[in-house]
């Protein structure tokens, strides 16, 4: 397909994903340029939308060391503690449930890149889902004009008419990942830092050489790509529960077996290998609404040849996640919230049998941090509350989501009962 200038090809079957993006990934793993969406809004410094070199290979190989699946335990202690807060919030302040979920990703990742918790309604959560959202809607195509004409970048700056929104968002950009840089850096000095993802980047000495902006950009986009996607994911689950009672049922008599039927007490992550249902609805929530609709974009770096057809060296290509998501051909009853089509040899794989993560894979799948903390927020809501659906329900796919839903005691008596709408 020809987007502006550019041909893009939507890859619409797990074989061809398979066969590209993955088996030949050292060729179909590069970013375009993009000068408005990797130039003014990130100032080349987002990883995500990097092209191959040195740095890219550098900051994915710190991200790699420091957010691998060995290091899984270091989440475990925030996931565990934040879950337990966000059982509070649900509870005592139902009707903000949504920035309850959203204050729990945000402190999980900021407990583990920063060493620091956030409180629910913290403003400067707001700003970095702006700053979030601001990436995620410029890289989709043809967002930006430029991005798709690149020859308009030559106009003189003053005629640039997406510069100055460009510019403004980058600065809002810089200052929200610049306070909590800061903030860690102030501690370090004086003793009190925690050890954290931060702490051991700032202190590395290959970091240094590329200069304070990607440092920051580096820091940043961690808790930008970590906090939004899993609040996302949390958000599906609870769609899936409101439009589907049968595999709630069936998740709370696992959860039963495990906890006591009048929740004797929270489940915790030792109890996940009893728990093999849930481990299948996490996958099933990956899979049912990826995070990325249409994926992310992947630059070819050089001439290649698949099945007949000769695509040359900056052909961009995609994964499309939804169309493969819902594809029959791919899933049996792809629209069905189906936990059950995950309880296979493949389980405790969590990155087959979906492409919620990318085939460049996101450094968040690696250590299954994302998965925990889905699981967790379930089991825990599910096996003190549950869930129970009720009334009109309706979603509509891609952003904009209706839940009506409640959550009610075991003896029945409703704890609160929510609509929320957003689009
Ligand atoms: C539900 C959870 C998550 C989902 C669905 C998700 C999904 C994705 C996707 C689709 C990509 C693009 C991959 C590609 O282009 O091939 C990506 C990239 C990335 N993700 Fe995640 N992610 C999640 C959690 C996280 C977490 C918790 C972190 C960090 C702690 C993280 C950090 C990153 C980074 C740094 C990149 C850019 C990597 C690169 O381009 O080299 N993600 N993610």
């Amino acid at each position: 397909m020809r987007i502006g200038g550019k041909t893009w090809v939507f890859l619409n079957s797990s074989r061809v994903v398979n066969d590209l993006m993955e088996k030949r990934s050292a060729i179909y793993s590069s970013r375009q340029y993009m000068p408005m969406a990797s130039g003014i809004l990130s100032g080349n410094n987002r990883v995500l939308l990097m092209p191959y070199g040195e740095r890219w290979r550098m900051l994915r190989r710190i991200m790699h060391a420091i957010l691998n699946k060995q290091n899984a335990p270091v989440f475990a202690p925030f996931q565990d503690v934040e879950s337990k807060h966000l059982l509070y919030d649900f509870l005592h302040t139902p009707e903000l449930w949504y920035s309850a979920t959203q204050r729990f990703a945000n402190s999980v990742i900021m407990s583990v890149v920063f060493g620091k918790r956030m409180e629910l309604e913290d403003p400067k959560i707001r700003e970095l889902f702006d700053t979030s959202n601001a990436i995620v809607e410029a890289i989709q195509p043809s967002a930006n004009l430029v991005d798709s004409l690149t020859f308009l970048e030559y106009l003189p700056k003053p005629l640039q008419w997406w510069r100055p929104r460009g510019e403004a968002m980058f600065a809002k950009t810089v200052k929200v990942y610049q306070r909590e840089v800061e903030d860690v850096e102030r501690k370090m000095k004086d003793g009190t830092a925690k050890d954290c993802f931060a702490t051991r980047f700032l202190k590395s000495p290959e970091t240094k050489d590329y200069g304070r902006t990607q440092t920051l950009f580096a820091l940043g986009s961690l808790m930008e790509a970590g906090s939004d996607t899993s609040r996302m994911t949390l958000s599906q689950v609870v769609a899936a529960a409101v439009l589907d009672k049968r595999w709630v049922d069936t998740a709370q008599q696992a959860l039963d077996k495990v906890c006591g039927s009048n929740a004797e007490r929270l489940p915790t992550f030792d109890d996940r290998k009893d728990l093999p249902y849930i481990t299948a609805a996490v996958k099933e929530a990956f899979r049912w609404r990826p995070f990325a609709e249409i994926g992310v974009p992947h630059v070819l770096i050089q001439d290649d040849e698949y099945e007949g057809y000769k695509f040359p060296a900056g052909t961009l290509f995609t994964w499309n996640a939804t169309a493969i998501a819902l594809d029959p051909r791919e899933y049996e009853q792809p629209e069905r919230f189906w936990p059950e089509r995950f309880l296979n040899a493949d389980l405790d794989h969590v990155l087959r049998g979906h492409w919620s993560f990318g085939p460049g894979k996101s450094p968040g799948s690696a250590f299954d941090v994302v998965t925990y903390s889905v699981d967790t927020n379930f089991c825990r809501a599910q096996s003190m509350f549950g869930l129970q659906c009720r009334g009109v329900k309706c979603l509509d796919y891609g952003r904009s989501l209706v839940i009506l839903f409640q959550l009610r005691g075991h003896s029945g008596e409703q704890i609160f009962s929510y609509k929320q709408h957003e689009g």
